[in-house]
Formats: structure tokens, C-alpha cells, sequence
């Protein structure tokens, strides 16, 4: 089980898992139960949520470098941040950050125009670099302050060893003990680290210097308060929360896209519906309301956020005693939730392997039970980021499909693999073509 982990937690799964509404086990890991109920998943994401913290594990995979950052805070922490922040993703804040959204995807689009008709490439790590420079725009709007493609390496390599399972963490190691994995991961980090700190001296220079500060969420998150309390964000939080953001936002956007674009490469139906819609219906001038001119493409992002769910697994650790789907839940066990078992569940979803966004068109999204499709978590800890990557997601589908057909290089291998995020495990090398007229 152990290397099961470290290899690809998908692999834990039996068919049982996709077919019983709650399994319980004990295991090296502890009391464990395994929750596919919606009314379960409720309770522990929304009605008792306060029973229910982050578990030790997933704390000690993701700790390291989110620090004190709002997807690792919990309790009163958590809640003063996440007043705090709520503000810089807001209905209101989001289209504010359309323009530089647009700008990116277009840029995206002119680094592969030059490329040879036909050309292969690892659609991957294109939008990796898509999405770290939606980030890098929206973050900070005057750049990293350093070549984009060196924080990916270091970003990728971070996630490549955080993500693995460590067993030492897996049998609660104590954290001084060192995870050689990781050691490589802390490079990255602390390359990270320093460059997040350089943009932040620069940004308070800036200011101090009375001149206007640049609309991006840098500047929101140093003038941010709790609106409870008026206290403003300390440095170290900042800090901490930029690196959160790059590391909830980037992989995982990055993954969805990629995945959404496999899936149109294996639906010719499908993607022919979704480029006449681009074509008849996508208006990058308007930049804030493009994306409700989409309902198909978004049907087809929708679906491939349930079949391939980024963030594939979800946990928390029971503070009290508790019952889920009928049976007892011991103080101390650890639930886990995972959004790829939930989409794919046997007793939720009709042909829940099939690549269908009927699914999520017109009235049929209504039938879907919210708390079976979580994507994006639930509750109030759910994902603080989901309008934004839904609107940078639209914007980069709309230009890259206006002008390119993708399809999957003959041979190469598609499995997901678990890690912090659910990748594909040998990058997604397609074929790229210019479409027949598409504006460039
Ligand atoms: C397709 C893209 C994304 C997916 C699938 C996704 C998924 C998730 C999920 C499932 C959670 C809940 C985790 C849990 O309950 O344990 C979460 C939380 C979070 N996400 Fe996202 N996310 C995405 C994009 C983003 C972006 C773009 C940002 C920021 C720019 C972001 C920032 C965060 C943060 C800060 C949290 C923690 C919220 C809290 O605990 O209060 N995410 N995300």
C-alpha cells in the first residue's frame, strides 16, 4: 500500500470503492473511512464541518512552503485569512483581472503559431506555463521579476517531490527526520522564497515612494484586513499566501486544460460543437462577459473537471465522534473524500466513465446533486480561486481553440497519476494544426 502511495494514490481504489457508498478500514495509517455519500460529504464539508479538521498527513505534504498560507491555516487563523482575502477573489474583484487574462492567452497563442503545421507538442507543459503566467500577471502585474520559464522548473520540482507520499510520512515520522525526496523540493523552495520576498521589498518601495500601486493582488493582499478586526496581513503571511496561490492555482488550472483538451481529442462531436460556438459566439473584446457566450465549452470544462478532478483527493480528520452514510466515525479517524471516486461513482453517475457534457447543459446541471460533484471542494473552505481559474480557463479554450485543432500524438500513453494534483503521467503530447480560417 505504502508504495501503491508513493507510486499513484489512484491506484488504492478498488472496484468496491467506486461502488460503495462509504468503506471503513483500519489501516497503518489509522482508523480510516473512505466517503462517496453526498449527504455525507455534505456534513463533513458544510453541516459539521467543525468537526472535521485538515488531517496531519495532507498537512505534512503540503506544509512544507505553503506555511502559514490559507489552504494550510485552520481554526481562528483560518477564518481571520480567509475574511481577509475573500475580497481579492470576489465576484466583484475577478473581471478586473479579465484584460490580463486575455492578454496571456493571446500570448499563448503566438508562441505556438510559428510552429510547424503538424508539430508535436507536450500540450502540458503549454499550459503549465499558460497558467503560471496568468498567476504572474494577476499577482503581480509588473512580472516575477525573473525569467517565467525558471519559476516553472523550480515550481514543477517542487510539486514532482512534495507530491510524492513520503513513507516516513505515511507511518508519522516526526518531521525532523528528513525526507530525502524532499530535499531537492526545498531548493526549489527556497529559490521561491527569496524571489517571492525580492517582489515584495520592491512592491513596498514602491509605495512608499508614493506612486500609485499597480491594480493586482499583491497590492490587495499587503492593504488587506479582516473586516472583523481592521488588522491588516502580516509579512510572513503575504508571503506565505502568494506561494499558496501559485501552488493551488498553477498546477492544478494547468492540469484541467490539459485534460479538457485530451477529452475534445477523443469527442470529434464534441469539439466540433465547441469550435462553432468559439467561432460564432466568442468575443474576446468583450473582456469581462465572453464566457457566458459559452455554454458548451463550459459543459466541456465542467466534465472535465468530474472525470479528471485536479485536485483528486480531499481529507480531514474527525475531531469528535460523528456518523456518516449510517455508520460510526471515531474521534481521530481520517476521511477521505476524493473528488475522482465521487465523479466516477457507480450509484451517482449515469455511464460515469463517459465523456459526456450533456451532463452539465441546460437543465440537466440543475439535476446534478452539489455534493457530488466537488471539483472545487465545498463549504466554507471551498476552493477561494474557482471564479478565477473558471474565467482564465474560458479565456484560454476561446483563443487556443479559435485557432488550433489538437490531437493526440499516435502511441503516446494517457494515465493519471496522483500527485499533489492529478497529472497525466507522461505529459499529453499532441498534434498541433491551425484551424482552416481561424483568425490569428
Ligand atoms: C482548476 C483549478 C482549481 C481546482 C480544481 C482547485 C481545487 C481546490 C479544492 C478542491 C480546494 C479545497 C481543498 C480542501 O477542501 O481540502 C481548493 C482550495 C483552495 N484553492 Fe483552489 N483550485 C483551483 C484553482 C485555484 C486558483 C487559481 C487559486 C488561487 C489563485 C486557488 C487557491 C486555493 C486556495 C487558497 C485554497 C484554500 C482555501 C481555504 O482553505 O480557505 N485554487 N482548491
Amino acid at each position: 500500500m505504502i508504495l501503491a502511495l508513493r507510486r499513484n494514490p489512484l491506484e488504492i481504489w478498488s472496484k468496491a470503492h467506486y461502488e460503495q457508498p462509504i468503506l471503513m478500514g483500519n489501516t497503518i495509517l489509522g482508523e480510516r473511512a473512505v466517503v462517496n455519500e453526498p449527504a455525507a460529504v455534505r456534513r463533513i464539508f458544510l453541516d459539521n464541518s467543525a468537526n472535521y479538521r485538515k488531517d496531519a498527513l495532507q498537512l505534512r505534504v503540503l506544509g512544507l512552503g505553503l506555511g502559514n498560507g490559507l489552504l494550510t491555516v485552520d481554526g481562528e487563523d483560518w477564518r481571520a485569512q480567509r475574511r481577509a482575502l475573500a475580497p481579492l477573489f470576489s465576484a466583484r474583484q475577478i473581471p478586473a483581472f479579465a484584460p490580463a487574462m486575455h492578454r496571456v492567452a493571446v500570448a499563448a497563442v503566438a508562441r505556438l503559431a510559428p510552429k510547424r503545421e503538424g508539430r508535436v507538442v507536450d500540450v502540458s507543459v503549454e499550459m503549465a506555463r499558460v497558467t503560471l503566467e496568468m498567476l504572474e500577471q494577476t499577482l503581480f502585474s509588473q512580472g516575477l521579476g525573473r525569467d517565467a520559464s525558471e519559476f516553472q522548473v523550480a515550481m514543477t520540482r517542487y510539486f514532482d517531490t512534495i507530491g510524492r507520499i513520503d513513507p516516513l510520512d505515511l507511518l508519522g515520522a516526526p518531521q525532523f527526520l528528513p525526507r530525502f525526496g524532499r530535499l531537492r523540493g526545498r531548493g526549489a523552495l527556497e529559490f521561491f522564497a527569496r524571489a517571492v520576498d525580492n517582489i515584495i521589498g520592491a512592491r513596498k518601495s514602491l509605495l512608499a515612494s508614493g506612486a500609485g500601486a499597480p491594480n493586482d493582488i499583491l497590492t490587495l493582499l499587503l492593504a488587506a484586513q479582516d473586516p472583523e478586526t481592521g488588522k491588516g496581513i502580516s509579512e510572513d503571511d503575504v508571503r506565505a499566501n502568494i506561494v499558496t496561490f501559485i501552488g493551488a492555482g498553477h498546477e492544478t488550472t494547468a492540469n484541467a486544460l490539459t485534460w479538457t483538451l485530451y477529452l475534445l481529442s477523443q469527442a470529434p462531436d464534441w469539439r466540433a460543437r465547441v469550435e462553432a460556438e468559439i467561432d460564432a459566439h466568442f468575443d474576446p473584446a468583450n473582456v469581462e462577459g465572453f464566457a457566458e457566450a459559452l455554454p458548451v465549452t463550459k459543459a466541456v470544462l465542467e466534465e472535465a473537471l468530474r472525470l479528471y478532478p485536479p485536485a483528486a483527493m480531499l481529507s480531514r480528520e474527525a475531531i469528535g465522534p460523528d456518523v456518516l452514510a449510517g455508520r460510526r466515525i471515531r474521534a481521530g479517524t481520517v476521511v477521505t473524500v476524493s473528488p475522482f471516486l465521487l465523479h466516477r461513482h457507480r450509484l451517482l453517475w449515469k455511464d460515469p466513465d463517459a465523456f459526456d457534457p450533456e451532463r452539465f447543459l441546460g437543465a440537466n446541471r440543475d439535476s446534478i446533486d452539489r455534493y457530488a460533484y466537488i471539483p472545487f471542494g465545498a463549504g466554507p473552505r471551498v476552493c477561494i480561486g474557482m471564479g478565477f481559474a473558471m474565467l482564465e480557463m474560458m479565456a484560454v479554450l476561446g483563443h487556443l481553440l479559435r485557432a488550433f485543432r489538437f490531437d493526440l500524438a499516435p502511441g503516446h500513453p494517457v494515465s493519471p497519476v496522483a500527485r499533489v494534483t492529478l497529472r497525466p503521467a507522461h505529459g499529453m503530447k499532441m498534434i498541433l494544426r491551425r484551424r482552416q480560417g481561424a483568425a490569428m
